[in-house]
């Protein structure tokens, strides 16, 4: 079975669940993916079974054929992640990760829409969503397009480069985006693909999902739940190193409160990575795209659910 797409920090996150994980229960893979970290779970935890979850329908039916000998453990969920978790509640789950973005197939399949000359303008990771990359680029305006290159690019020149989309429009495709990018001085690839990223996330509305799965796996874990994520882009490690600090507290009251108010008793349980782990560099000499990830887990310590 020719796999067409290598996961990112196995061993480390299989270590992560091992050290902290019960073999028991439910594991609830967010981002099936290919199956790559599903199977190594099921392979470790022979007790586990596992839910996965993926808005990508062609993702999924490859899973399924790669997780086959398992299939009485394995469940699959076709949404996405967040709308997925909401119907969790009350299940026994041990574990959960999101390994957050595209895979490999997703980037590098054409007809998908997410390389630099496809002959589309798509990126939707979900083909049955009807937004997708035409709609920011030829319909949004001004201001949209350069909070978007500003915010997720950090590209300085986003006033430049929301001027030039919106005097070429219409733009068809990724091809013909990249030729007016390409003339109007970004011809580096470093440079164009945050761009090009920054689009996708859009299209996706990957930051809030992100905000959404970690709301939504809060209010399913249960005492002793471990929660991963991978992410591979800097707002999206800011927003779970947040998330996981806020948790993490016990009193939320103001900061310039005079006194404790809340009770003091609002931790949701405990950081099990203070800094990120990250890639080592064989990692990254193997898989490139592994670079940028990062992950970063949170113990649940909770009497009930919520
Ligand atoms: C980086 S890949 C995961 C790869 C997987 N861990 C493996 O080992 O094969 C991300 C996958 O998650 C899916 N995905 C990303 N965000 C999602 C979300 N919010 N809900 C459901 N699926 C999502 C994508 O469609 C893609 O197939």
């Amino acid at each position: 079975m020719d796999i067409p797409h290598i996961p990112v920090l196995l061993n480390e996150t299989i270590n992560l669940y091992k050290n902290h994980m019960q073999d028991k229960g439910y594991f609830v893979d967010c981002t099936l993916g290919f199956g790559g970290h599903s199977e190594a779970i099921l392979e470790n935890f022979p007790n586990i079974k596992l839910i996965g979850i993926d808005q990508d329908k062609e993702a999924m039916e490859f899973a399924k054929k790669r997780l086959a000998k398992y299939a009485n453990r394995v469940e699959f969920i076709n949404k996405r992640a967040s709308e997925a978790l909401k119907d969790l509640k009350g299940l026994d789950i041990s574990g959960i990760l999101a390994d957050i973005g595209v895979s490999s197939y997703q980037l590098d399949n054409k007809e998908r829409g997410f390389t630099f000359d496809a002959d589309t303008l798509d990126m939707r990771m979900n083909k049955e969503q009807k937004f997708s990359a035409y709609d920011v680029v030829n319909f949004y305006d001004r201001n949209q397009l350069e909070e978007l290159f500003k915010k997720y690019a950090e590209e300085k020149h986003y006033r430049k480069i929301a001027d030039v989309i919106i005097k070429n429009r219409p733009i068809k495709s990724n091809r013909e985006l990249s030729d007016i990018l390409h003339k109007a001085g970004i011809k580096d690839k470093k440079r164009l693909a945050p761009i090009f990223q920054a689009i996708r996330i859009e299209v996706n509305d990957e930051l809030k999902e992100l905000e959404k799965i970690l709301k939504n796996a809060k209010n399913v874990s249960k005492n002793g739940t471990i929660l991963g994520i991978i992410t591979f882009h800097s707002l999206e490690d800011r927003i779970v190193k947040n998330q996981f600090k806020e948790w993490a507290k016990k009193c939320i009251c103001p900061p310039d409160s005079f006194k404790c108010e809340c009770g003091g008793n609002n931790q949701q349980g405990i950081i099990l990575t203070k800094k990120p782990i990250t890639p080592t560099k064989e990692e990254i000499k193997q898989n490139p795209r592994s670079r940028s990830a990062k992950l970063r887990a949170f113990k649940f310590l909770k009497e009930k659910n919520e």
